[in-house]
């Protein structure tokens, strides 16, 4: 396993280190933050594919790739008239759109084979988990398809944030986010509300605002209104939970941290006022796994889709299209012929077919970056942390440097078993991570996690799985990241056909790393295919 390489995806070293550091320091929402940087991700800029008129009758498109991408320009393309053959080289389609469960077989390149092993009705999404309700054209496709969703708890106030060796008092135990929440406002708000009133913001405050932001702290920060102290607030939870009858010491309001310790723990790093636009508190996830949206794509558009279709190689001329492929079930080459093609392939991917791009276009196809990125499910015979913690969905935060969460299911509250997301990481924590055997992978995630749930965790654990998609044959990284001037020069370029091939993908978007970057992808390069073909 020690001799994959991770040198082609053209992270560079300031990158990656700034990837790390983030990643170590504040987990999964930070390193979504830092990801913006990047220019990655934001909203949906349309709500419908395009509404086009005309007839693509009598003209073939040659499609590379059903993941989500391919699978639309297919299902928009055929509703014209045009006939579509889709290459896939899978046996299933969807691409990263992936769900594990009882019998799903994967095998990472140069890795063990696995055969997932979770109980009938667990799963896992390994891929794309959870879809903002400002991302429209995911949500297009699932009301069209009538694929059901259900809320994902993407924060829970009540799920625990865990840093590891920081000084102070709240080193190495689980804090609830809502006590962290009410202690970070109310001291913030103290201090802020006292200096209001002694006068010390007159520079900044006329007398009538004074007043309004004065209540404001109070009320936000919980302040006593007589003295501005904070001394913490119900909402924090109880030292004894009330009750019914006479139960003593019932409804006394457990006490606030320290401030110190709360600031020297650096777990105030999770806490933002709102998160970064594509992550909030509640999302949605189709009922039964994110590939349900993969299969309602697939009984419309299945019967265009070659399976086991692996393509090595594609020409393209004045006149047409040719793709050069072997069915990896028999071993026999054969090839078809299209007006035009819809290359739908990850451009990870595509670096490496033999396809006569055009020198600028190839060289454009170079310049982007794919994600290390992986996975980790834990199924658990044992819900402990709804029994014991009461914890139902959302994150648990860490400062782990090799697993950076545990995400608890939002599916099957209060049955017996569940699958929780062991670990999810990035970069040159999942480098290492993806370097361990199957074993050694889900000792890591164990041991972090007994951590946070000593006792419990390990003694709970049923079986494992682990993906990662640098790993993937056909993926070769999680999603395009481009950097600043890739998104100035090579971005742009690729976005326009080369000769008659149109790249379209999750990487021709500004929502990298979402399914509906490949939806709103595919909607535009369909477009423009359909205004030349029809003119
Ligand atoms: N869109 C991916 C996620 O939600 C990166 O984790």
């Amino acid at each position: 396993m020690g001799n994959f390489m991770f040198d082609g995806f053209g992270m560079g070293p300031t990158r990656r280190h700034f990837l790390e550091q983030i990643g170590r320091v504040a987990g999964t929402s930070m390193v979504m933050a830092g990801l913006n940087a990047f220019g990655i991700s934001t909203a949906s800029a349309t709500d419908a594919p395009p509404a086009l008129t005309g007839s693509g009758k009598g003209k073939r498109i040659i499609i590379l790739g059903a993941g989500h991408a391919g699978q639309t320009s297919a299902y928009e393309l055929s509703k014209l008239g045009y006939e579509c053959v889709v290459l896939e080289a899978r046996g299933f389609a969807g691409g990263r759109c992936q769900t594990a469960r009882k019998g799903t077989k994967v095998q990472e390149l140069g890795g063990e084979a696995q055969t997932c092993k979770f109980d009938e009705g667990q799963h896992l999404n390994f891929g794309p988990w959870r879809i903002p309700f400002h991302h429209r054209s995911t949500l297009h496709y699932t009301r069209e398809f009538g694929v059901p969703l259900e809320v994902m708890v993407n924060d829970n106030d009540a799920a625990y944030l865990y840093h590891e060796n920081v000084p102070g008092a709240l080193a190495n135990k689980p804090v609830r986010k809502l006590e962290l929440l009410a202690d970070m406002h109310g001291h913030t708000n103290e201090i802020v509300a006292k200096a209001a009133a002694g006068g010390r913001l007159d520079d900044q405050l006329g007398a009538d605002d004074r007043a309004l932001l004065l209540e404001y702290l109070v009320s936000e920060g919980y302040l006593s209104k007589s003295d501005l102290s904070y001394r913490g607030t119900e909402g924090r939870g109880f030292k004894v939970n009330p009750g019914a009858g006479l139960s003593p010491g019932a409804g006394i309001e457990s006490e606030p941290y320290a401030f110190s310790d709360i600031l020297k723990s650096q777990l105030w790093r999770a806490l933002q006022s709102v998160g970064p636009y594509d992550q909030q508190r509640t999302m949605f996830q189709p009922v039964g796994g994110m590939d349900q949206i993969a299969m309602a794509f697939q009984k419309r558009v299945g019967r265009m889709t070659r399976y086991f279709a692996e393509v090595e190689k594609v020409r393209q001329s004045e006149n047409g299209v040719e793709a050069f492929y072997v069915d990896t079930k028999t071993g026999q080459r054969a090839s078809v012929k299209g007006d035009y093609c819809i290359c739908a392939i990850p451009l990870s991917v595509v670096r490496g077919l033999d396809i006569n791009f055009s020198r600028p276009f190839a060289d454009a196809i170079g310049q982007v970056s794919y994600a290390l990125v992986g996975k980790i499910g834990l199924q658990m015979k044992r819900r402990f942390w709804e029994l014991d913690d009461h914890i139902y969905g959302g994150h648990i935060m860490t400062n782990f440097s090799d697993i950076n969460q545990i995400s608890l299911p939002s599916y099957g509250w209060q049955k017996e078993k569940g699958v929780l997301l062991g670990a999810y990481v990035f970069q040159a924590t999942a480098a290492q991570l993806s370097g361990q055997t199957l074993a050694e992978r889900l000792d890591t995630a164990l041991a972090a996690g007994e951590k946070v749930f000593p006792g419990r965790y390990r003694a709970s654990f049923d079986s494992g799985f682990s993906w990662f998609w640098h790993r993937a044959q056909y993926n070769l990284g999680g999603w395009a990241e481009w950097s600043p001037e890739g998104r100035k020069t090579a971005y742009p370029k690729l976005l326009e056909p080369d000769g008659r091939i149109y790249l379209a993908g999750e990487h021709l978007s500004h929502l990298t790393g979402w399914q509906a970057g490949a939806f709103e992808s595919a909607w535009q390069q369909i477009e423009k295919l359909h205004h030349r073909a029809s003119a």
